[in-house]
């Protein structure tokens, strides 16, 4: 069965009234991006089962997985004797969509010579396999997605420009869970249940009204995958509130307290330089840089300083000495950048 596409914040609403306007006619390639974890293959799937083309396939294929010199094989299929060692015809992934939905993840890392050939595919809706001079029309709705900043390795030219407008004829941007926290509790009832169903053969406790409270105010660098392994730890360890954050800074959250700051501050910049090079194309005027490196700065500085208010238990005299500034600097700190102590 499907992942069900949860939430309910005004952004996810969006993403889903968007869904339901590109699905109805599948013509659009879309390209979905987001950091790692939020939800890029959920919403391809989405777009698929509201398609008119659910009867046919959702073909996926990892660009960053396969080996350069497989991947034109595995995208465009094989003739028999096309090369020593093809002893039969193997479709190709173009084929095996035929009327369905192709979806390309991590098409960022998609080597540069195979850029060329995708795009003569997508602009005459032809291709054909490898060793064979017969064209085969593609009828596939090309799905791609990214965590990388399409632009930026376009401005690099590791990424080719046309291509990159065939693909992106339509964006969702999915938001990481912290710019959309409404979303956290939902996603908690939802694999909660998710959970007892599955381990219905032992007890599972609800989670507690603090951890709750502790879940909803997290940071989440990993996004709803990192949220997701953190409550089956929960449902199978058990947890009260001292461990709580031991388990949310240990791993499978993949690193220790510092690097999991550095992820989320990295995310979060990641996201202002994102909005940067979306809307800067088309409107200079939004363009200061005063004003990046202010956000820049206080991006840094809210993680660091709820981090440390994490780590002392909020306990903002031992706080402000650990960031070496005053008692009255941090408290101003603490309500001009609007960090709430969680369950208050
Ligand atoms: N809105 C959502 N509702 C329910 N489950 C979700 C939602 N978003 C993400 N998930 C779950 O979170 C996990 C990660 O989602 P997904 O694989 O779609 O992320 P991704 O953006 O493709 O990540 P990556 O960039 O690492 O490939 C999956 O288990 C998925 O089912
Ligand atoms: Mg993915």
């Amino acid at each position: 069965m499907n992942t069900p596409f949860i939430g309910v914040s005004p952004e996810i609403q969006k993403i889903r009234e968007t869904i339901d306007a590109i699905s109805i006619d599948a013509a659009l390639n879309v390209i979905i991006t987001g950091e790692t974890g939020v939800g890029k293959e959920v919403v391809a799937r989405t777009l698929y089962e509201s398609s008119p083309r659910k009867k046919k396939g959702f073909i996926k294929v990892n660009c960053a997985a396969i080996p350069e010199t497989l991947l034109e094989s595995e995208l465009f299929g094989v003739e028999q004797g096309a090369y020593t060692g093809a002893n039969k015809k193997r479709r190709g992934k173009f084929e095996l969509a035929d009327g369905g939905v192709l979806f390309l993840d991590e098409i960022g890392d998609i080597p540069f010579p195979l850029q060329a050939k995708l795009l003569h595919v997508l602009q005459s809706g032809e291709y054909n396999r490898l060793g064979s001079e017969t064209n085969i029309k593609s009828d596939t709705w090309v799905i791609s997605a990214t965590n990388h900043n399409l632009r930026e390795k376009i401005h690099r030219q590791e990424f080719r420009k046309d291509l990159y407008y065939r693909l992106n004829m339509f964006q969702i941007d999915i938001p990481p869970l912290r710019k959309r926290p409404k979303d956290i509790p939902e996603l908690i009832n939802h694999y909660t249940k998710t959970y007892k169903k599955k381990y219905s053969h032992r007890e599972i406790n609800d989670i507690d009204t603090p951890t709750f409270n502790r879940l909803c105010s997290f940071s989440w660098p990993g996004n709803v995958r990192q949220l997701i392994s953190i409550l089956h730890r929960i449902f199978l360890m058990g947890c009260d509130g001292d461990t709580l954050d031991e388990i949310l800074y240990d791993p499978p959250c993949p690193t220790t307290h510092h690097s999991d700051t550095a992820t989320s501050i990295h995310g979060q910049l990641m996201d202002e330089i994102r909005h940067f090079a979306i809307n800067t194309p088309n409107d200079m005027t939004t363009f200061s840089l005063k004003e990046i490196k202010k956000n820049a700065t206080d991006i840094v500085e809210k993680e660091v300083i709820s981090q440390v208010l994490t780590t002392t238990n909020w306990n903002r005299t031992h706080a402000s000495k650990i960031l070496k500034i005053s008692y009255k600097t941090l408290l101003t700190k603490i309500g001009q950048l609007d960090i709430q102590r969680p369950g208050y």
